[in-house]
């Protein structure tokens, strides 16, 4: 097994990034039993409390395991909860790892998802050493392909009838940034 990896704790302009905690679990809760915010996720809104504790399990697992990190997302003005944001699937060997993120809708379309995401990449390009990070979209999505067009990420691919959820079929966008198109353009 790799060594551990701690969960870093990032600071931007207007966002704290810190650790997922247990007081954390109503939030969690709201957030992912959202119809509307979980309509492009590759898997049904909960319904079942006990869904927030494999969400802790796995992000505790993440940090042993050392293959990635969960953050959550809360504004610094106020400490409100805003969402999550992760770096996972961290593969030593390749230097490659996955982006990945959810808001409250409360939140959108201030630039919040951008700003965390920005941050973390900073943080894994560096700390992590990374050559390359992925992220994968629905297509239906088009509010998270822009944030990842605003970080510098190129759309590589469609990955056709990629996810069923609910009997719904969808294509996914795969997405792609190297560590000199992020040190050109946002470190
Ligand atoms: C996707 C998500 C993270 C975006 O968060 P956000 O904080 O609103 O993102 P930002 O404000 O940083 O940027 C959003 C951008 O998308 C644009 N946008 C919003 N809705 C859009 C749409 N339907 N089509 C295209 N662009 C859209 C916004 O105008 C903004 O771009 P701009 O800065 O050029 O104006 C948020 O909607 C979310 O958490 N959704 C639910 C979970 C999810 O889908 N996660 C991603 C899974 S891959």
């Amino acid at each position: 097994m790799s060594p551990a990896l701690p969960t870093p704790r990032l600071e931007t302009e207007r966002l704290r990034l810190r650790p997922v905690a247990d007081a954390d679990a109503d939030a969690l809760f709201e957030l992912h039993s959202s119809p509307h915010v979980l309509r492009y996720w590759d898997s049904p809104p909960w319904t079942e409390r006990s869904r927030v504790d494999r969400f802790l399990r796995t992000c505790r697992a993440l940090e042993q395991e050392g293959t990635g990190v969960r953050l959550v997302v809360e504004r610094a003005s106020d400490g409100a909860f805003l969402g999550w944001c992760t770096v996972q699937e961290w593969n030593r060997e390749f230097r490659s790892a996955s982006l990945g993120y959810c808001l409250a809708e409360a939140a959108w379309g201030k630039g919040y998802a951008t700003e965390a995401a920005a941050a973390l990449l900073t943080w894994a390009f560096q700390e992590l050493d990374l050559h390359r990070v992925q992220a994968e979209v629905d297509t239906r999505n088009g509010a998270s392909a822009r944030v990842l067009e605003k970080l510098g990420f190129t759309r590589e691919g469609t990955l056709r009838e990629d996810c069923i959820v609910n009997g719904v079929v969808s294509d996914s966008w795969v997405y792609g940034l190297l560590r000199r198109e992020w040190a050109a353009g946002f470190s």
